[in-house]
């Protein structure tokens, strides 16, 4: 066996997440079949495809692979590789397509047409797998990937589970995509039938921003250093803003849209789960439910707000006409599939706080929207203002320190610190402290779905949320979801390409702060 390409594969020592290194350094990637549920969903051609592609082609899949799509669409084998050639091409971020690359992983691509909702479909599928296993050797290893309509997810699981597929000679295991219900109870529903035929160790929600090579950095960064968890708590940290801004709108999903908004799309889900990991206590161990234990934890300490609080302590917005990046865009009622008439938040701002003695008092900002100036996601911590001015009153304020966590673009970390202006007399300006991914590791890293379906195919769960921590985070969101559901807003209230909606702005002024402009 050629062991570059062998079924006991191991990660590159040059990766930079020492936690990442440590764990993933002894652990081989079995042999499988992945199996994608809306195998003709987009989903699939922009972010599933292209990522197992590019893993294929880094050497990092077991030759026992394979991936079987389904979907409606009545097509071959064939039809469905070339479908995917051009998929993968189209969406390969940062990598080349290499057609030779390209046809060895064909191989191992396979299609079946069928309705979700018919048992007879179950039936046809076993019998598809045990022909691939038996020409893949997949060692009867199965990851069920539910990329459909999140209204399918439960069909799925019950056809599985009555076809005999949940179980078998190797693992069976069920991805899924969120969102992961729309409120509560309809979370805990979906896990519950979802557990009927697959045991909770054996479901991995998906939450695409823990993949990311910077959130998982957070990690590093804090508990892999000793100066910064001193100060990681409320006798240092004035406040938190972490900020997911999109400058592209809908981009055809508006039916979707319509029916989640804001803070469904990203705050629930996303953004919670960065706050987590900005703020949990350390784990003893990187085992996988070491980790997820400390985040559930982190998610059930937020205070939940009482509806008399929603109006100060969150803030929803629209987006009308405007100009970004130089081009113009209509508003949000304008879209195709959107209700002229709709109340659907394409902004959604929120104030935190975690009720523990770490971060009691704390406000944790949020914010997120689509059609603002840019495409940026970061964590800005502001520490406290030094608590006397040695240089005098006539200097100004001191501008306090500022640490900030860049997710997304040009991925890094700065730390804004006062210094001399070079120069007579003794005048302070405030510099930054950089570090940038691409400039100290060179290496491309890879994007987050390759990370999370690698994971899910090894077994390792730390990267997925957990039936607890989903339903805390639900529990979170839901006095606001139900007070925005009952308010009228006069919408839209910004104009697509600014930073959005006045009342964000004056969420944080009540406590004498401002949001960042990165
Ligand atoms: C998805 C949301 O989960 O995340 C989208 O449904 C959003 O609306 C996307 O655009 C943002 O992801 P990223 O990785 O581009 O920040």
């Amino acid at each position: 066996m050629d062991a570059s390409r062998g079924e006991l594969l191991w990660w590159t020592v040059s990766l930079p997440n020492p936690f990442q290194d440590l764990y993933r350094l002894a652990s081989p990637v079995p042999e499988c079949v992945v199996v994608i549920f809306g195998a003709n969903g987009d989903l699939t051609k922009r972010k599933l495809l292209p990522a197992l592609y590019r893993l294929s082609y880094e050497r990092r899949l077991s030759p026992g692979f394979a991936i079987l799509g389904i979907s409606r669409s009545p097509m071959g084998d064939e039809a469905f590789r070339e479908k995917m050639r051009d998929a993968v091409a189209r969406h390969l971020e940062d990598s080349p397509f290499e057609a030779e690359v390209w046809e060895g992983f064909a191989k191992g691509l396979f299609y079946l047409a069928g309705d979700l909702f018919t048992a007879e479909t179950y039936t046809r599928l076993r019998a598809r797998l045990d022909e691939i296993e038996a020409a893949r050797r997949t060692g009867g290893n199965a990851l069920f990937y539910l990329s459909t309509q999140p209204s399918q997810y439960e069909a799925v699981a019950r056809g599985l589970g009555e076809a005999g597929l949940a179980r078998g000679r190797g693992w069976r295991r069920l991805v899924v995509e969120k969102p992961f219900g729309r409120d509560f109870a309809s979370a805990r529903q979906l896990s519950r039938s979802l557990q009927e035929f697959f045991p909770e160790s054996e479901v991995y929600r998906i939450d695409h921003y823990l993949g990311k090579e910077t959130v998982q950095n957070i990690l590093a960064f804090r508990f892999g250093n000793g100066i910064f968890e001193p100060l990681w708590n409320r006798r240092y940290v004035n406040h938190v803003q972490i900020t997911a801004a999109e400058s592209i709108g809908l981009e055809g999903r508006g039916a979707y849209y319509q029916e989640a908004g804001a803070l469904r799309d990203m705050i629930q889900n996303h953004l919670l789960q960065v706050m987590a990991t900005v703020a949990m206590e350390p784990c003893a161990t990187f085992e996988p439910d070491a980790v997820r234990d400390e985040r559930a934890k982190l998610l059930r300490s937020i205070r939940i707000l009482k509806p008399e609080e929603v109006p100060t302590h969150a803030a929803a917005g629209q987006f009308g006409p405007g100009r970004v990046g130089g081009a113009e865009f209509h508003g949000f009622r304008e879209e195709p599939g959107v209700d002229p008439e709709s109340q659907t938040e394409t902004y959604a701002a929120a104030t935190f706080f975690v009720d523990n003695w770490r971060w009691a008092g704390v406000p944790f900002y949020i914010r997120t929207g689509k059609h603002l100036p840019k495409r940026v996601s970061e964590i800005a911590i502001q520490f406290n203002e030094a608590p006397h001015s040695v240089f005098g009153p006539e200097r100004g304020r001191l501008a306090p320190n500022l640490l900030v966590l860049r997710i997304q673009p040009e991925e890094g970390i700065s730390l804004k610190f006062q210094s001399k202006k070079p120069g007579a007399g003794m005048q302070l300006r405030p510099v930054s402290m950089d570090f940038n991914y691409g400039a100290s590791f060179g290496d491309r890293s890879p994007a987050a779905y390759e990370t999370l379906l690698l994971d899910a195919i090894r077994g390792d769960a730390t990267l997925y949320t957990r039936q607890d921590m989903v339903e805390a985070s639900w529990k979170v969101v839901e006095p606001i979801l139900q007070v925005w559901g009952e308010t009228r807003f006069a919408f839209p209230n910004y104009a697509a390409g600014s930073w959005g909606p006045a009342a964000a702005d004056e969420m944080l002024a009540r406590r004498g702060h401002a949001w960042r402009r990165p």
